[in-house]
């Protein structure tokens, strides 16, 4: 079995590193027999296809339609996104980590501010431009506001006639407004599995169409997440990483009062990666009641930080405020470019012992220092490790995630896969429009 690119670095999670702020191997022993439940709660919720996320890796027919889909759109040379949370979130992520030789991305439709999408708008050249609006029940007010005028100015610029050739529409198979224009107006469409929730779904048409089109193989990338997921299949749990990973921040919750997670990937191709994590983290666990209608206000508290950037701004707050925090950094093992600093700042007295030396190996010196000096302040962090930002790594990582928060959810005796909190604002704002 190929080995996931993920791996999981957990020493300074542990007492022996941290001291008391840090788990003990005994906590991890006593909690075997509730992963074990876990892993095999999630495993039959896929098996009864009660929960798609998990099989996207093996969907052959998927990959055929998507790939099929962005070849008949390929003489657009730009291909604006319009959808918000997880119709969203995941391929800006990974369009953001990874090179494609085809359509430029631009993504609208995750805000409703009009300055935002007037500015937008006044770019774009409408005659080369695919729009794929991208909403799993279809009636999302964002999206939709936004899909509504970007359309307007879609006809506006070639007719009526022709404007549904420029519009692929990522939806439910059957239900939703969005379906139902698509169907008026005649727009090809792509389909959101009823079983894949918002959060789960980048690795289905609604995250992979787009990066088809920017031209990076989406083959490779679920190759990456098969991989992830067969380890998660086959491993015991008490050795396999996202289960670790979901274990030892559970712990450091119950048992220490640590709600916070930090995600904090070295690498500006992974920024958008932590606002991908921030949403599935938070929406999948922060739940009022439990699964038996408990109340409990469970919930991780889920940081998008970036190394080095943050070094500069957060780090000081991590090594010397509240102990309420894990960290967990992404370690890249190595760079595409080789950049080196001149050896001319030899004449540079302060700054000499820099001269010639590779960039990678400033930012990796930079990861490594931040985590020795949280461990000595007793702050529990970990790092997960990827050779290098590629397709198949991203999918690793996508899939390291949906899998901990799975299992995280599990732990946690809640329903991850909802978001009642997120529908009750969505109803109030509707009353608010209304109300006018
Ligand atoms: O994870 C989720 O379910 C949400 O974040 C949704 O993705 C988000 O609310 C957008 O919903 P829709 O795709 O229906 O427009």
């Amino acid at each position: 079995m190929p080995k996931p690119l993920v791996s999981y670095d957990a020493t300074n999670m542990m007492a022996k590193a941290v001291g008391r702020s840090g788990a003990r191997p005994q906590e991890l022993r006593k909690l075997s027999k509730k992963l074990n439940a876990a892993k095999k709660a999630v495993l039959k919720l896929s098996k009864t296809k009660s929960q798609g996320w998990l099989a996207l890796p093996d969907d052959e027919a998927m990959v055929k339609r998507i790939k099929a889909m962005a070849a008949k759109k390929r003489r657009f040379t730009t291909c604006l996104v319009i959808g918000i949370g997880g119709s969203d979130l995941g391929a800006r992520a990974l369009y953001h980590a990874l090179d494609g030789n085809g359509m430029d991305l631009v993504f609208a439709g995750a805000n409703t501010d009009p300055d935002e999408l007037a500015c937008l708008m006044s770019c774009m050249d409408w005659k080369r431009t695919l729009v794929n609006v991208i909403s799993k029940s279809g009636d999302t007010v964002e999206p939709m506001a936004t899909f509504l005028i970007v359309r307007d100015a879609l006809i506006h610029a070639v007719g009526k006639a022709r404007h549904a050739e420029h519009v692929v529409a990522t939806t439910d198979a059957k239900s939703g407004s969005l379906r139902a224009m698509a169907k008026r107006e005649g727009y090809d469409t792509l389909v959101v599995p009823n079983n894949v929730g918002g959060r789960f779904s980048v690795l289905s048409d609604v995250g992979l169409f787009p990066l088809a089109c920017s031209g990076v193989n989406i083959s490779k990338i679920l190759d990456g997440a098969r991989r992830e997921r067969d380890a998660f299949m086959k491993e015991r749990p008490n050795v396999n990483s996202p289960t670790i990973f979901a274990a030892l921040n559970f712990l450091a919750s119950v048992k220490r009062g640590q709600h916070i997670d930090v995600l904090m990937p070295y690498a500006e191709s992974l920024r958008q990666f932590g606002f991908w994590y921030r949403q599935i983290w938070a929406e999948s666990l922060g739940k009022r009641k439990d699964r038996k209608e408990r109340m409990k206000n469970v919930g991780l508290t889920p940081i998008a930080a970036l190394g080095a950037t943050d070094q500069h701004s957060q780090i000081q707050l991590y090594n010397e405020g509240p102990n309420d925090k894990t960290v967990t950094f992404i370690h890249v093992g190595s760079f595409s470019s080789g950049l080196r600093i001149p050896v001319s700042v030899k004449d540079i007295p302060k700054l000499s012992y820099l001269s010639g030396m590779k960039l990678e190996r400033v930012i990796h010196a930079e990861e490594q220092g931040t985590a020795e000096a949280l461990r000595k302040s007793h702050r529990p962090n970990g790092t997960l490790v990827i050779p290098t930002v590629s397709p198949e790594s991203m999918g690793s990582l996508i899939m390291f995630f949906e899998i901990a928060t799975a299992m995280s959810g599990e732990l946690f005796n809640i329903n991850a896969y909802d978001q009642p909190g997120v529908e009750s604002g969505k109803r109030a704002m509707k009353r608010f429009l209304l109300s006018r």
